[in-house]
């Protein structure tokens, strides 16, 4: 066991919850020596989404090298890591498993202690890692291929969800908008450049949700919306149709995430808000939050792109707090497809 010479413990964090296989090494909760992320986008691409047996195998193939490469870049040897923190849930259940086993087999080999982190914890843990004196509690609009979900956050691996999505996740919508368009997997990068040079008014597709009360979301309807407006008027004309389908689409999703968000931060009487997951890297999301944010008088924190998608980082972030707390959850943790996160409840005052 070892410290990064000045003084702090150094920690594995492992994470292979979905299709990217990610290590990394940390000094304490907020300094990052390495994050290895390795995508297997290129092997599921044909299939037009995350197909789970092949995310397994590919995990199985990658998690001994990514760990290797993430104690090389961080230029220490396995002898130095005093802990491991690994994602038990949710996600994959395959992917899961062999992370899971993996951290089981160095703990088990080098005589560390082992924590289970929760995935949707340590992507609200990406804004302690991002920025000094975070404001708390804040709102945090997760928002992935796989989450769209509003936490009120506490503190460090201390949240309440407020509302999230009943169906597809904001990010899966637009994945299937872009493959309806025929601009390939995972298609959200490419429909927010296409979005930037197209009309966001030029069609009007639903708003899922936004008249509902409460902080839940609504995005399989918009996706049928698009799929029904192809069947009618058949495939796009010109390169500027599709661009104003893209920036559209684009539209009526961030127009749901930025209305939710700011009433779930009005309800709560926050100060700050934060996003994370893949989507926050769309541009027009980031301009509405920011104007929203900054017309209401709220900070929004957003961390890196990096650090917004899926990463081992954050996992190896919030595991250093529970390592550094002398916890060690041990070598019967267990691997979990859904987790159970506390609900935020209004506390109706009652007059005495
Ligand atoms: O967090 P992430 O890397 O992986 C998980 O889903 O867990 O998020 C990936 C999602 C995909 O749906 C992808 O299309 C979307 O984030 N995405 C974007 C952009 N970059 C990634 N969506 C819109 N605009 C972007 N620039
Ligand atoms: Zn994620």
């Amino acid at each position: 066991m070892g410290d990064n010479g000045r003084g702090s413990l150094l920690y594995i964090g492992i994470e292979t919850s979905c299709d990217d296989t990610c290590a990394a090494v940390v000094a304490d909760e907020k300094n990052v020596l390495s994050s290895i992320v390795s995508s297997q986008h290129d092997f599921h691409r044909p299939y037009g989404g995350v197909v789970p047996e092949v995310a397994a195998r590919q995990h199985i193939r990658l998690i001994g090298p990514i760990i290797q490469e993430a104690l090389d870049d961080a230029k220490v040897s396995l002898s130095q890591i005093s802990g491991v923190a690994v994602t038990t849930e949710p996600g994959l259940i395959g992917s899961l498993l062999v992370g899971v086993s993996t951290a089981k087999g160095l703990c088990l080999g080098c005589g560390l202690p082992l924590v289970a982190v929760n995935h949707l914890l340590a992507h609200l843990q990406s804004v302690f890692m991002s920025f000094e004196d975070v404001p708390l509690p804040h709102v945090n609009l997760l928002v992935s291929g796989g989450h769209t979900i509003l936490f009120l956050v506490n503190a460090p691996g201390e949240a309440s969800v407020l509302g999230s999505t009943l169906d597809d996740a904001a990010g899966e919508a637009v994945d299937k908008a872009a493959n309806l368009l025929g601009l390939g997997y995972p298609g959200g990068p490419a429909m927010d450049s296409l979005a930037d040079e197209g009309d966001p008014s030029a069609f009007r597709f639903p708003r899922p949700m936004a008249r509902r009360k409460g902080y839940d979301f609504s995005f399989s309807g918009l996706k049928t919306a698009l799929a029904v407006y192809l069947q009618k008027y058949g495939p796009p004309e010109s390169a500027q149709h599709v661009k104003d389908i893209a920036a559209s689409y684009l539209e009526a999703v961030v127009d749901v995430l930025v209305q939710k968000t700011l009433h779930a931060a009005h309800a709560t009487g926050v100060d700050a808000v934060g996003v994370t997951g893949g989507v926050a890297a769309n541009r027009r999301l980031r301009h509405r939050m920011s104007d929203a944010c900054g017309n209401a008088g709220l900070a929004l924190l957003i961390p890196k792109a990096s650090y917004c998608t899926d990463n081992a980082a954050m996992v190896a972030s919030l595991g250093a707090i529970y390592l550094d707390a002398g916890r060690n959850d041990g070598l019967h943790i267990d691997a979990r497809a859904s987790s159970r996160l506390p609900r935020w409840e209004v506390v109706e005052k009652t007059q005495p």
